[in-house]
Formats: C-alpha cells, sequence, structure tokens
C-alpha cells in the first residue's frame, strides 16, 4: 500500500514539560484508539529553553498515570523550521501564541497557528492555564481540558483530511487483498 501523506501536528506551551507533552501523548493515544497513526506525524516544542532534554514535570507524569497514561518525551525548543515543517501548530496561551508569531514576521505561515483551546467545546479564554507554579488541582484540571480538547481536534482533523473515507478504502482494499489470497488457498486445495 502507498504510504499516505501524514498530517503534521506540533503542540507547543512555554517549558514543554507540562501542558504541551500531555496534548502529544494524549493526541497519539486518541489518534491510535482511531487506528490512524499512518496519518499523523505528532511532536511538541517549548518556547522556552529551560528544561531542554528533560523529561515531562514529575506532577504532570503523576496525573497523567492516574488517568492511565504513561507520559513520553524529552523537552525540546521551538525553531523557525518547526514553522515550514508542520501543518498544524497547536499553541496552550496567548503567550505562546505571540512567541511562535515572532518566528514569522513575514505572516507566511500564521494560517497553521492556532490556540489549541478553539477547539474546546467549554473553551473559557481560549488558553490552557500553566499549572507550573501550581498545586495539583492544576495539573488535573490541565488534563481535563487537554482530553475533551484534542477529541474535538481529532474529529474536526478526520473531517478536514477526509480520513473516515481513507479508513473505508482501507478496509476494502484490505478485504479485497484478503478474499484474493483466500481464493488463491482454495485453488489450491481444491
Ligand atoms: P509548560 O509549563 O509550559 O506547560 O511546560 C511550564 C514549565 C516550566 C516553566 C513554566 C511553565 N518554567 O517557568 O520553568
Amino acid at each position: 500500500m502507498e504510504n499516505p501523506r501524514k498530517v503534521k501536528i506540533l503542540f507547543v506551551c512555554l517549558g514543554n514539560i507540562c501542558r504541551s507533552p500531555l496534548a502529544e501523548n494524549i493526541f497519539r493515544r486518541q489518534v491510535r484508539a482511531a487506528r490512524l497513526e499512518e496519518y499523523f506525524e505528532i511532536d511538541s516544542a517549548g518556547t522556552g529553553n529551560w528544561h531542554v532534554g528533560e523529561p515531562p514535570d514529575q506532577r504532570m507524569t503523576q496525573t497523567a498515570r492516574g488517568r492511565g497514561l504513561a507520559l513520553e518525551g524529552a523537552a525540546r525548543q521551538f525553531a523557525a523550521r518547526d514553522l515550514s515543517h508542520y501543518d498544524h501548530v497547536f499553541v496552550m496561551d496567548k503567550n505562546n501564541l505571540h512567541d511562535v508569531l515572532y518566528f514569522d514576521q513575514e505572516e507566511r505561515h500564521n494560517g497553521k497557528v492556532r490556540l489549541f483551546r478553539e477547539f474546546d467545546p467549554k473553551p473559557d479564554d481560549f488558553q490552557v492555564p500553566d499549572p507550573y507554579y501550581g498545586g495539583t488541582e492544576g495539573f488535573e484540571n490541565v488534563y481535563d481540558i487537554v482530553e475533551r480538547t484534542s477529541k474535538r481536534l481529532l474529529d474536526r482533523l478526520i473531517e478536514e483530511y477526509d480520513l473516515d473515507a481513507e479508513i473505508k478504502e482501507r478496509t476494502t482494499r484490505t478485504r479485497s487483498a484478503t478474499d484474493a489470497s483466500n481464493g488463491g488457498r482454495d485453488e489450491h486445495h481444491a
């Protein structure tokens, strides 16, 4: 089967140790559950460089583990080339939006940079609150926000890229291939 063109998605926050790695891991799990992993390239980055190379924050990891999700990845800093590489850049708050758009002075890529919570059915102020300097409940709140927003985002991308049609086509192709090989085996045994 030909390799489909992947939709390239980047999640961005400040440190790349709390919100955006959570979004990356939750979105990836939802994509896998929908059996769509071959259609997506997914990553996350931070606008700041303080935590580069570090694993996700202990408290975020703990919260995710409590919901049955293992957080993976190491922090990296957002770079200008990410703007050309990715099809969509979803930022967690308005500071991230400002910092990412700073790399796009010629406004060539601004259409692909959006606030993640635009997809939240309950968007509040359209920002995922920074949990870093707060308590546990802040991390739990971030998890709830990111989980429901990510689900809606995936639904919208499935629509935008007509991935339901892709899945149907793939199922039909697999079926005909199976039928063909079964047919061959039946003949052989006959
Ligand atoms: P994140 O959270 O942007 O969701 O990864 C933060 C992580 C680190 C810092 C701030 C926010 N910091 O100031 O080091």
